[in-house]
């Protein structure tokens, strides 16, 4: 039943650049390996030459000891192996259902047989927990829903050996939970998973072992019983990685505020919400995946209509239609959904880069050497790994994808900045450098707001956190009320 895979001196080069420079290790059948390794070093790239969606221009893949060379996804499916994309592979068009069965459609005689596929979908969909009709268009879920529809998606296709490419990143906890029992249960029915992810406390749970990549190598391997988290970490990064936070200097209490929100109601999101940051401060958001934290601010930020609410700037009451005229006042939001709202995946790393400055600088040609300068920057401040500087988007790794995000929407150089999930996907060491970064920002005097999921990184960073539950702010946790307990159950509505 489960499948036992070879990789064998595989090579992958994109044109000139190799990315994969000879990677050798096996899978045991019916076991759990989690895949480590800092952003860009090969994960991906080597696991989708595992799921077919890419060719390895050297060496050999064998899967239960036959070499085997497969010319798409259908290949490798064929074989029961499926890959849980890190960037989302649906047709955003299409139904839930219609993407479930893309490309394995169920016919009646001649037709499709739409009712018998919306009730097969709806069965997968429970499985991970996504309660929403089946026949919804994949452009209306937010990112959470696509990635449980990713999952239901890779089920369907009763896969032997499955991989898992970051699938947590967009999850609140009780989906991530729902996603380890789903994954225990294969396990038990004998199927082989690749887990890949940079959290490594899952890594810690829920692996029987690590398998460690850096630049495009095979490095390490253990079991997962004899190293610790730390020691993960260090392997990876190829150096040492403790202390991931810096000391917090909260502002003084006349700082100014740069950012005031009152009364803000978003119809089915948001209902009267009013928060403070001021200049220096970093202010973060907690709460459930639907609490409406990343609702709140699209509506700051004219992405999404309100019924109420006031949004100040600097002192400044402004009325706000679009993300740009938000810009033009001050404040920038980086949209968690990097590949929908924050990047433009098939224009260049430097147009990325210039396009937000673009029309502020207002030049009548394409500066060229701008742009170059500009890349340098991001490169330097922002750590990001490209083996191609004049490489499309969409080809940089995940994390490095965020990188450039965030290099894009700080360089017009904003008094108000609104983070939402920055370092989602993004490895440890790189995590580091953003956490320096978002301190520098607030110590130059910015408001910053951190929009996280993730627990340690709110307690580690903010100077305060907003708790978000049901569209209400249901607590604004201070520096000695900090802790996961109180988040939790300010965010869960369990407080008492
Ligand atoms: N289509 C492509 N064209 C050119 N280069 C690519 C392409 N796809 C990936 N790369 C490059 O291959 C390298 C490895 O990328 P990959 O996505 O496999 O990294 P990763 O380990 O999954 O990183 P992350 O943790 O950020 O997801 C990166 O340098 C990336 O820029
Ligand atoms: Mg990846």
């Amino acid at each position: 039943m489960s499948l036992s895979v070879r990789f064998s001196h595989v090579v992958k080069e994109f044109g000139p650049v190799r990315v994969l420079h000879g990677v050798d290790f096996a899978l045991e059948a019916g076991r759990v390996v989690g895949l480590l390794g800092e952003n860009g070093a090969g994960k991906s790239t080597l696991m989708k030459i595992l799921a077919g969606y890419e060719r390895p221009t050297g060496g050999q893949l064998l899967v239960d000891g036959i070499e085997r060379h497969f010319a798409s996804a259908r290949d490798a499916e064929a074989l029961g192996i499926a890959l849980i994309h890190q960037e989302f592979n649906l047709a955003e068009h299409l139904s839930i259902a219609q993407n479930i069965f893309l490309g394995h459609e169920k016919t009646r005689g001649w037709l499709l047989d739409h009712r018998a596929m919306a009730r097969d979908a709806a069965q997968y969909l429970e499985q991970v927990g996504l309660d929403v009709d089946a026949n919804t268009r994949v452009s209306e879920l937010i990112v959470a829903e696509k990635q449980l529809v990713e999952i239901a998606k890779a089920l369907s296709r009763k896969a032997r050996l499955l991989i898992m490419d970051e699938p947590t990143a967009t999850l609140s906890p009780g989906e991530t939970a729902k996603l380890f029992t789903l994954m225990a249960r294969l396990k038990s029915e004998g199927v082989t998973i690749v887990y890949i992810s940079h959290k490594l406390d899952e890594m810690e749970k829920h692996t029987d072992e690590v398998v460690v990549m850096r630049d495009g190598k095979f490095v390490t391997r253990a079991h997962t019983a004899d190293v610790t988290r730390q020691q993960m970490a260090n392997l990876m990064v190829g150096r040492d990685v403790s202390d991931m936070f810096l000391p917090k200097a909260p502002p003084p209490a006349s700082a100014p505020v740069l950012l005031g929100v009152s009364g803000l109601t978003v119809p089915g999101w948001v209902e009267n919400l009013g928060f403070d940051v001021r200049a220096g401060e970093i202010l973060g958001f907690a709460g459930l995946v639907g609490a409406g934290r990343t609702e709140a601010f699209e509506s700051i930020v004219g992405l999404r209509p309100r019924s109420a609410g006031t949004v100040a700037i600097a002192g400044q009451s402004v009325k706000i239609r679009s993300p740009r005229e938000a810009m033009e006042h001050g404040l920038t939001y980086l949209s968690e959904d990097r590949k929908g709202k924050g990047l433009h995946m098939d224009l260049g790393l430097r147009e990325n880069l210039t396009m937000m400055t673009l029309e502020r600088d207002a030049k009548p040609w394409v500066d060229t050497k701008a742009g170059r300068a500009a890349l340098d920057q991001a490169i330097a401040d922002f750590g990001i790994r490209l083996r191609d500087p004049d490489c499309v988007a969409r080809s940089l790794s995940g994390g490095n994808q965020q990188k450039l995000a965030l290099a894009k929407y700080l360089r017009p150089g904003p008094k108000v900045v609104v983070l939402d999930e920055p370092t989602r996907g993004v490895d440890v060491g790189a995590k580091r450098d953003i956490y320096a970064l978002i301190h520098r920002l607030a110590a130059e005097g910015r408001a910053v707001v951190v929009i996280s999921s993730e627990l340690i990184e709110l307690i580690g960073l903010c100077h305060r956190v907003a708790v978000l539950h049901g569209g209400r702010l249901n607590a604004v946790l201070g520096p000695d009320q900090l802790t996961e307990e109180n988040l939790i159950s300010h965010a869960t509505n369990t407080h008492h």
